[in-house]
């Protein structure tokens, strides 16, 4: 039995956007037992919402059904071998806090994914990247929890389909497991990603000719807290939109009109889009619709000016859509879970 199953209770702490919403029912899950106990006393036609850190969710309405929060933790060094360190983050660790773990451990390999708010267990399902690195990179495998029937299922890189911001959790398997624990492979000799956007720069403005694993994390968390709206002073939840993958005839006719419409190799066809310039192009950079806004810094990020509804911020994103879509006729897809 989870200890404190509560009703009519109010979301808005637990999610980074700040918006208001009530769950009809609500429980914090510490181990897998207690897991267990909630599945099994949940009726199965029941809707259930695994929340983390609630960093990559918005809400739209209040929710009739059971929302469990994952507070497993536990993070150690389970083997090492000629070449790597294997390390196990149970999924309701902190991110932040597992990354600079590591590096206390003398660990390399998860630095450039400093300052990624959320949770471990959420890390796999929208595979989190930042500054050339992904999640899967170092990824070894996870243990999730069948929902229906509650028993323990491994998931080997391979079998997560991990791809940009994407895994089989999000498609095939979606709300059929909870991911309890990840395992990461961590290698002795990690080579350093420095190339993407700031990160040399702030190495050098840090005085960093040689930089450690640590500093690069310094680096990045440097850059982010520059760029990026921290949610405790103005709710967000980063990247409201993926960037969009397009063929190369899309690019081709926005060069047409804009030759230096910034683009990444996606595939030898496709190339990835900055979605935060398209929607700077079509002009929403700093603007509000109602007490929903799109970031003065960053044109992907929407906030909460406050008070806003997830309504609101939905309604701004389908406008941004609109627009971009009428614009460049490109596709935004949002990246959080959108309840
Ligand atoms: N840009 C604009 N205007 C803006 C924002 C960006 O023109 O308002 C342009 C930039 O000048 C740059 C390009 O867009 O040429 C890319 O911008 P940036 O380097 O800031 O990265 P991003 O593609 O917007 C992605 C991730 C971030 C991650 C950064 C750094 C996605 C959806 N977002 O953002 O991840 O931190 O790269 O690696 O892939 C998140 O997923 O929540 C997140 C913050």
């Amino acid at each position: 039995m989870p200890r404190s199953t509560q009703h009519n209770v109010n979301l808005t702490d637990l999610n980074t956007f700040g918006v208001a919403a009530r769950a009809r029912s609500y429980a914090e899950v510490r181990d897998i037992d207690e897991l267990r106990a909630a599945l099994k006393q949940r009726n199965s036609t029941e809707p259930l919402l695994i929340l983390g850190g609630g960093s990559n969710l918005l809400l739209t309405q209040d929710f009739a059904g059971l929302v469990l929060q994952n507070k497993l933790v536990v993070k150690k060094v389970i083997s090492q071998d000629a070449d790597a360190t294997y390390i196990e983050a149970a999924a309701g660790e902190n991110w932040h806090d597992f990354v600079r773990w590591t590096l206390d451990q003398q660990l390399a390999g998860l630095e450039n994914l400093s300052l990624i708010p959320g949770t471990v267990g959420a890390a796999p399902i929208q595979n989190i990247g930042a500054y050339g690195v992904e999640m899967k990179d170092t990824f070894h495998s996870l243990q999730a929890l069948d929902i229906s029937d509650q028993t323990i299922r491994l998931f080997n890189r391979k079998q997560c389909e991990f791809s940009y911001r994407d895994s089989v959790f999000k498609r095939d398997l979606k709300e059929r497991y909870v991911i309890v624990s990840v395992i990461f492979r961590l290698p002795r000799a990690a080579k350093l990603h420095l190339d993407y956007g700031d990160v040399r720069a702030e190495l050098a403005r840090m005085d960093c000719a040689a930089p450690s694993a640590r500093e690069v994390s310094d680096a990045v968390c440097n850059i982010r807290r520059r760029k990026l709206p921290d949610p405790a002073v103005i709710g967000n939840a980063g990247s409201f939109f993926k960037n969009p993958i397009v063929n190369r005839g899309v690019l081709a006719g926005i060069q047409s009109s804009h030759e230096k419409v910034p683009h990444y190799p996606a595939t030898d066809d496709h190339v990835k889009l900055a979605a935060g310039w398209l929607i700077e192009q079509c002009g929403w950079k700093g603007k509000s619709l109602g007490r929903a806004a799109v970031h003065e810094q960053h044109a992907l990020v929407l906030v909460n000016r406050g008070g806003a509804s997830g309504a609101e911020i939905l309604a701004l994103a389908r406008a941004i859509q609109e627009s971009v879509r009428a614009k460049f006729s490109v596709e935004l897809e949002p990246e959080p879970v959108i309840v």
